[in-house]
């Protein structure tokens, strides 16, 4: 038995009920209708793979069913059946959408060839079909876990500007700074994925130091409140290591006070050594903290910051990453 299922419509009761014997043999499922809109009503209750059809039949013809198959039912493939007058006829149901036809009386192997072609056509187009909903669909569910993802990096930033004395916004703006420097540097997409999120979470590691020593303005911290400090670099890596996606921005978060000169923390990596997202994160880091207002200072003017970042170029900071950088803020 096959699961097609075929309609067959014609005004001649011997050929449909010959044709119905017929294509019963072949395991189709067949069911039969004197005219048009006898047809149109067998749709309307279920679904037809395929329907044959007379072109001549008294009530509605064969031409006005095919514009309804189309119309209501295009998932439904029509073959039409007429005899040699009206050839041309059923030359012009091909271009109203029929997929062939079949002179009367027909020579049954030639109607079964035609049958199973229009058959495995559908099945193909719908399997493609099938196919291109999965890939839709797979996209869809990959973006909504990402932005979830996202969006869940961005809470934790923003737990840690709530902890700190930063300005709100800041991993934001690390974040958009950073990607515009990725961008022209023409990150691939996994490297920028990376940057993104190695940048909205640098700082994660401040969650396990002490408010006391946080708020502390640098130059007022103890050498041993400084070490302290300094652990957020390695904390932060601890906290997120479980996360699998967050495996490969570790770096970036690891070594974001990393110095190009070699005299950064935690592990005095020096020049390219220094993972290149972190590099980015540093620059962008810095100048952030320095023209944003803290508790207990005031922001840097904007020219002092950049000139700053220039007079550390290839000391602090990677210079090739410094230049970037002062292009993209102007
Ligand atoms: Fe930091």
């Amino acid at each position: 038995m096959r699961e097609e299922r075929i309609l067959v419509v014609d005004d001649d009761q011997s050929i449909r009920e010959l044709a119905k014997k017929i294509l019963s043999k072949e395991g189709f499922s067949v069911e039969h209708a004197n005219n048009g809109s006898e047809a149109v009503s067998l749709l309307r209750k279920s679904r037809f793979d395929l329907v044959i059809t007379d072109l001549s039949m008294p009530v509605m013809s064969g031409e006005d069913l095919l514009a309804v198959v189309k119309a209501d039912y295009p998932d439904t493939e029509v073959i039409v059946m007429t005899t040699y007058p009206t050839i041309d006829t059923a030359v012009n149901t091909l271009k109203l959408g029929a997929y062939d036809y079949i002179i009367k009386p027909f020579n049954f192997d030639l109607m079964l060839s035609v049958i199973n072609r229009v058959l495995e056509r559908k099945k193909l187009f719908s399997e493609l079909k099938n196919e291109k909903l999965l890939r839709e669909k797979t996209i869809s569910l990959f973006e909504d876990v990402y932005d979830l993802f996202l969006s869940t990096i961005k809470s934790i930033a923003e737990a840690i500007e709530a902890k700190d004395t930063y300005t709100h916004g800041h991993c934001e703006r690390i974040r958009e700074y950073s990607l515009l420097i990725g961008k022209k540097l023409n990150l691939n997409s996994d490297e920028t994925r990376d940057l993104e999120y190695a940048a909205l979470l640098h700082d994660v590691g401040k969650i396990a130091i002490p408010e006391a020593i946080l708020n502390k303005p640098g130059k007022m911290l103890a050498a041993d409140e400084l070490e302290i400090l300094k652990t957020h670099t390695i904390k932060g890596i601890n906290i997120l290591k479980h996360i699998k996606q967050l495996k490969s921005a570790l770096p970036g978060i690891k070594y974001h006070h990393e110095r190009y000169d070699g005299k950064g923390y935690p592990e005095k990596l020096k020049g390219k050594d220094i993972p290149l997202i972190a590099r980015i994160i540093t620059v962008v880091d810095a100048y952030d903290a320095m023209t944003s207002d803290r508790v207990y200072r005031k922001s840097l003017p904007l020219q002092t910051a950049k000139d700053i970042l220039s007079k550390e170029k290839n000391r602090q900071f990677d210079g090739e990453i410094v230049d970037v950088f002062l292009q993209i803020i102007g």
